[in-house]
């Protein structure tokens, strides 16, 4: 393992970054080192097998690895069993799970809280389900600061209210909300707090008693690992008492022509072969960070996120979005550039080799609010470096040269 606090010889370890490109669009997705590429092929090289079925040994070594990945996630994040770690595809996949887990319990009337600033993925869910189960769903906006008020939470909790579903941390402005805050409150009233961590659990130490979730979830990919691959976390009762919403192999008991009966947790939840390779290498990936050190990981993000953060506030002609306060946010700067389209900014800088996003992040309402179409976004992970950012700033300063 590399030093830690060298990003140069950090750099050494993820191969696409040989390539000289400046990657700042990690809150899309990271990129995988080669200890994760290399666990992924040696699944598929030297014991390629279904897990949890064949009475062989590359069955039983599959099996190993799979489940050696749960119990890493369950320590990653503070979970109290392995069988409160169900894995699905990726954060989109999780909170789909969680939104039909959940609204088994709903009744006609009932109340879902999200948040206005977040992914679609945690609001297209519950959209779906509250129309199905002909719920509520009520918006939980930010102040004028742009942040999320604790007490605006207690202002619109009814007897109605059953489930907050809220992120971590924005994937267009990095801002990280008061997660314990709020679930501290939703508990007083017994509702469910589902936890968005796609761009929390990458970059600090993610721990569901702490931050209060009842239920949580993360992508494998933006965090070293694998595409295809996530987790879904949910307090071992409440997965317990919850039907299974997805049928198939694995996760029954017993099977007649007319019911079945389900197998214990988590398989309950899990049916079908699962992505075995992608789990193996989530494993990895959450080795590789920890041996890092997640508090090291957050410290050099944010030592960096000074610089993109100060470059992009000064620049002539640029305008970033979200909270103003750079103590609440952490990683990521959506901004847009005076008389240059997003896309046209993002264009210019790929001429840089410099990548970043442009787009409606997938958070259309919150960019509605703002009322732009779209923004640039740069996002940072521990392997970037000044370089990274000093090329953004050069390749914006092209862009207005050319187009303005
Ligand atoms: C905050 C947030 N939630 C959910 C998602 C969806 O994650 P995935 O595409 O891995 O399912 C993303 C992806 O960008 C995200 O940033």
């Amino acid at each position: 393992m590399n030093n830690p606090l060298s990003p140069i010889s950090l750099q050494q370890d993820f191969p696409f970054l040989k390539s000289g490109v400046h990657f700042l669009d990690n809150a899309s997705t990271s990129q995988r080192p080669q200890v994760v590429i290399d666990a992924i092929t040696d699944y598929y090289t030297n014991y390629n097998a279904n897990v949890h079925r064949g009475i062989y040994s590359w069955s039983e070594q599959a099996s190993e690895a799979y489940e050696a990945t749960r119990e890493a996630v369950r320590e990653f994040i503070g979970a109290s069993s392995v069988e409160e770690i169900i894995f699905t595809s990726g954060t989109t996949h999780s909170l789909n799970l969680a939104a039909r887990l959940l609204g088994q319990d709903l009744e006609k009337d009932d109340e879902i809280i999200v948040s206005t600033i977040e992914h679609h993925s945690n609001l297209v869910p519950w959209q779906l389900v509250a129309k199905d189960r002909q719920a509520k769903l009520v918006f939980l906006d930010t102040n004028e600061d742009e942040k999320i008020d604790p007490q605006t939470l207690r202002s619109l909790i009814t007897k109605k209210t059953k489930i907050l579903s809220i992120t971590h941390t924005s994937n267009v402005t990095g801002y990280t909300l008061p997660v314990r805050e709020l679930s501290d409150i939703a508990h007083e009233f017994n509702i469910i707090v589902v936890v968005d961590a796609a761009q929390g659990a990458p970059h600090q130490p993610i721990n569901v008693q702490d931050l209060g979730a009842d239920m949580l979830a993360f992508s494998g990919h933006k965090l070293c690992g694998p595409t295809g691959v996530g987790v879904l976390y949910g307090q071992r009762d409440l997965l317990n008492r919850l039907e299974p919403v997805y049928g198939g192999g694995s996760m029954i008991d017993k099977v007649t022509l007319e019911r079945s009966t389900w197998a214990a947790l988590p398989a309950k939840h899990e049916p079908g072969t699962p992505n075995i390779a992608g789990v193996i290498g989530l494993g990895t990936a959450i080795k590789y960070l920890q041996n890092i050190g997640l508090d090291a990981i957050h410290a050099r993000v944010d030592e960096l996120y000074n610089e993109l953060w100060q470059g992009i506030q000064s620049a002539e002609g640029v305008t970033s979005f979200g909270p103003k306060d750079r103590a609440a946010r952490t990683s990521i700067v959506s901004f847009t550039v005076a008389g240059v389209h997003a896309h046209d900014v993002a264009s210019i800088l790929d001429e840089s080799q410099v990548a970043v996003r442009a787009g409606h992040h997938c958070a259309q309402p919150l960019l509605q609010k703002w009322g732009v179409p779209s923004t640039t976004r740069a996002s940072l992970y521990f392997y970037n470096t000044s370089e990274d950012i000093t090329a953004l700033l050069n390749g914006i300063k092209k862009a207005q040269q050319l187009l303005t």
